[in-house]
């Protein structure tokens, strides 16, 4: 029997400063409306989602209803279509029975989601707006160079919140390859 390819998606909201977040316990509220009706499309393709125990907590409404990966260290086993696990490794492996899986975030799941070449796709909307002080996308935790190439991209509403969709190009650059977390 051929084994199914899973393609893992990472959807990203970004701030000019590269932020992922102003306030670790609240959704974003700086984010556009055509940009959460693009995720929201973007959803209905995805057989399943991954996101941090803390991200989970934030949109707990929206992640129950869908069959979703939890990375956490404190909780463990299944609620619902919710499972909770306390390595990536081990959701990557559980999430291979999907088709398509979103990879949602916040820092700890995009950097560690990088760092074990769990990203076939990648998209990235850019808000126009600099938040100061916040959560970036990935922290200081890649060492190594991830190639992307952009296939498209789209200019969503008139203030230019701007959807970049990148494919991987190449997992990560020999040369410079000194990541021992590999
Ligand atoms: N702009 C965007 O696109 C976007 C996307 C996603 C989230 N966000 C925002 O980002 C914020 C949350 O992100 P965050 O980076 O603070 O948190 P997060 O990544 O959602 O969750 C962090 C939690 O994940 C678990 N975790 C992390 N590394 C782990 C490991 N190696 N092994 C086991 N468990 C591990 C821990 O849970 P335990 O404490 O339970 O052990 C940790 O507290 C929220 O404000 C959310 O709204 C924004």
């Amino acid at each position: 029997m051929m084994q199914m390819k899973t393609k893992f998606i990472m959807i990203v909201v970004l701030s000019l400063d590269g932020k992922i977040s102003d306030n670790s316990k609240k959704l974003p509220n700086w984010t556009s409306k055509e940009d959460w009706k693009w995720f929201q499309n973007m959803l209905t393709i995805c057989d399943a989602v991954i996101v941090g125990r803390k991200t989970y907590q934030v949109a707990k409404n929206n992640i129950d209803k869908r069959k979703a990966f939890v990375l956490s260290k404190k909780y463990k086993g299944q609620i619902g279509s919710v499972t909770f696990a306390d390595s990536l490794k081990k959701i990557k492996k559980l999430a291979q029975r999907y088709k398509t899986v979103a990879v949602l975030g916040g820092q700890d799941v995009y950097s560690a989601a990088i760092k074990i070449d769990m990203v076939n796709e990648l998209y990235i909307t850019v808000e126009p707006i600099i938040l100061g002080k916040g959560i970036s996308f990935l922290g200081n935790k890649i060492l190594v160079r991830h190639k992307f190439i952009l296939k498209d991209s789209e200019i969503l509403n008139k203030k230019g919140s701007i959807l970049l969709h990148y494919k991987l190009n190449q997992t990560h650059d020999r040369n410079t390859n000194k990541d021992k977390n590999l």
